[in-house]
């Protein structure tokens, strides 16, 4: 689908073009937010491996990834959740939950240790970087955007978010965004949970994992939460027409 852009596409191309946006679009419309999850449904390993790509790649500002993201299978970890999260029921009738984190801070080892990832993968003299490394350090340590890292954080996560959702309807995997939890509880447990865990207090456990070796576990602070699985045919949500605005009202053509 890349020729699309440098080149006209041929029948072909064009007829499985236009069945993919047709099926990405149809996908979206497809999704809604699931009320009620078919407990026995899960969702293979493989599946799971790929909504992680969908996290990993998405965009954030400067290319800084204030963020990380806890997938949880485990039932009683799930059950638990469930308490600090006003007893939905999604939280632990679904297959898994991610939980979405992002930085309450940023300071200048985390951007010198982002530089080196950069440097690295693509081998560019740190020096080369200079200059990108100065605008952030202005931007976001000394600049009035240091006084709000987890607004800024949080932005970027729900990206995020909006891409795990988004690929996750095109695998016709159910989701529901869930926002109605307790933050500072959820903290706590999934601290002392990481904290008993072999990642201890740091991620270190990929080559690239150069900007996040010296975070501390208790530097991310969550913010919402994805249930993923598959709808019961019971959720009578899924026969729900959508509400939405108006294209015109939304969406302005100049
Ligand atoms: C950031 C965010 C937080 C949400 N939190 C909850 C939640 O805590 N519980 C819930 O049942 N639905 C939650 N929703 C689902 C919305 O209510 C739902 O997306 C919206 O009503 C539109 O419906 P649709 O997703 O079915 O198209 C949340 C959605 C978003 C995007």
């Amino acid at each position: 689908m890349l020729a699309c852009k440098t080149k006209s596409l041929n029948a072909f191309e064009g007829w499985i073009f236009m069945d993919l946006s047709n099926y990405c679009l149809e996908s979206l419309s497809w999704r809604y937010a699931v009320k009620k999850f078919d407990s026995q449904k899960k969702i293979p390993s493989e599946s799971i491996e790929l909504l992680s790509q969908s996290l990993r790649l998405s965009p954030s500002s400067y290319g800084l990834q204030p963020w990380r993201f806890i997938i949880i299978e485990n039932q009683d970890l799930k059950n638990e959740l469930k308490a600090f999260s006003y007893n939905q029921s999604q939280m632990s009738d679904c297959s898994h939950l991610v939980v979405f984190q992002a930085l309450e801070q940023i300071d200048e080892a985390y951007l010198s240790n982002f530089i080196s990832l950069v440097s690295k993968i693509r081998s560019q003299p740190e020096s080369h970087l200079e200059g990108y490394k100065n605008i952030m350090i202005q931007d976001l340590i000394k600049g009035p955007r240091s006084q709000q890292i987890p607004l800024w954080a949080g932005k970027q996560a729900y990206i995020a978010m909006g891409f795990l959702m988004s690929y996750a309807s095109f695998l016709k995997i159910d989701t529901c965004a869930i926002e109605g939890l307790e933050p500072v509880k959820y903290d706590n447990l999934l601290n002392a949970k990481l904290a008993k865990s072999a990642l201890g207090n740091t991620l270190v456990n990929t080559q690239n994992d150069l900007a996040t070796a010296n975070t501390p576990s208790n530097n991310y602070k969550t913010l919402a939460a994805v249930a993923l699985g598959y709808r019961s045919p019971e959720d009578k949500y899924q026969s729900s027409p959508k509400v939405r605005f108006d294209k015109n009202q939304v969406i302005i053509n100049l």
